[in-house]
């Protein structure tokens, strides 16, 4: 129920957010002692995820998402994640979901969409949020799990399921060499995304923007080295979903300040901003976009165009989307 929504600050959407990566080091370290697995190789003394550089947090990631074992345990880490930002006035939220993370602990594809599904129900239920899923394949897990991927969610239809997405490590491979499953992924009916132009440079967003004939790209803001590379991202209307605080604490740009995307922006890009993987990037969705605010000068009615362009480029179905706009 939307009176639960601080009433000053402006809606926001996000649509770039890892559901693993909404797991808090406390939270981490309860469902570490649930199942017996130590974390203290994972989380330092300060109670802070420990990682440098991005292979590091990749690999931080891996060993965190190990100790969500059980499909109670998907149900609590999206209840919890949900319930928090729609109280900070998140009123439509996407999740990237990696069934090759559950399936690590027996977790079949059905079960894990059940318990996420059925706690996104519970969130909107209590607090007016609606959230869906993207399927999301790793990069560096290869080829033969993502099109196995887009297998399942062909032969397993399910409404709150609807995109699909790629992440890990983005040297592992090329776009293209994914462009099966992302053909199966949209007979699916599925919605497209994946990452690029996160860690790597606008030759990879290029190859990304041709063999996967994608709507949206995660990140994408080294796009702004190209300016050929903005105008296809424009004439093609791509919405990127840029994640400032994530860029900042990967190293990809020294500080805000030096972020592009006010610059992107300016370019007439369609920019949405998301948190990806708060804890580990000591960010939330509030935080982005009271700093685009802060350091970028957006103003509100900005910061509203970000929530209506993440809406319209959402993947849940058109009904939905008339509602949240
Ligand atoms: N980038 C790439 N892959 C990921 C990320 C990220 O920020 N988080 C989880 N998987
Ligand atoms: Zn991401």
């Amino acid at each position: 129920n939307a009176q639960k929504r601080p009433k000053s600050s402006v809606p926001m959407a996000e649509l770039h957010c890892h559901l693993e990566g909404t797991v808090s080091p406390v939270m981490a370290m309860r469902l570490g002692a649930r199942h017996g697995i130590d974390l203290s190789d994972t989380i330092d003394a300060n109670g802070q995820y420990s990682w440098k550089n991005f292979q590091e947090f990749l690999s931080a990631y891996d060993r965190m998402a190990a100790a969500i074992c059980t499909p109670e345990d998907y149900y609590d880490i999206t209840y919890d994640y949900y319930s928090k930002v729609a109280q900070s006035g998140v009123i439509y939220g996407e999740s990237f979901v990696s069934p090759d993370h559950a399936l690590q602990h027996g977790i079949a594809y059905r079960t894990l969409i059940d318990s996420v599904s059925a706690a996104m129900k519970d969130a909107e239920r209590d607090f007016g949020i609606v959230c869906r899923i993207i399927l999301i394949a790793v990069r560096h897990y290869g080829v033969e799990k993502a099109e196995k991927l887009a297998d399942l969610a062909h032969k397993y239809p399910h409404p709150f399921v609807t995109g699909f997405g790629m992440g890990g490590d983005e040297q592992f491979l090329w776009p293209h060499d994914f462009s099966k499953a992302y053909a199966m992924a949209s007979d699916a009916g599925l919605g497209l995304t994946a990452h690029a132009g996160e860690i790597c440079g606008p030759e990879r967003i290029r190859d990304t923007l041709e063999s996967l004939k994608l709507s949206r790209i995660g990140h994408g803001v080294r796009a702004i080295e190209d300016d050929a590379l903005m105008a296809e991202l424009r004439d093609r209307e791509i919405i990127l979903e840029v994640c400032p605080g994530s860029n900042i604490a990967l190293g990809v740009y020294p500080d805000l300040a030096a972020h592009p995307l006010r610059a992107l922006v300016d370019n007439g890009l369609r920019v949405t901003l998301s948190s990806d993987d708060p804890p580990f990037f000591h960010t939330h969705m509030q935080q982005e976009y009271e700093q685009a605010q802060s350091v970028h000068g957006f103003k509100d009615a900005d910061l509203l165009r970000f929530t209506r362009t993440a809406i319209e480029g959402a993947f849940c179905d058109a009904d939905t989307k008339e509602k949240l706009l």
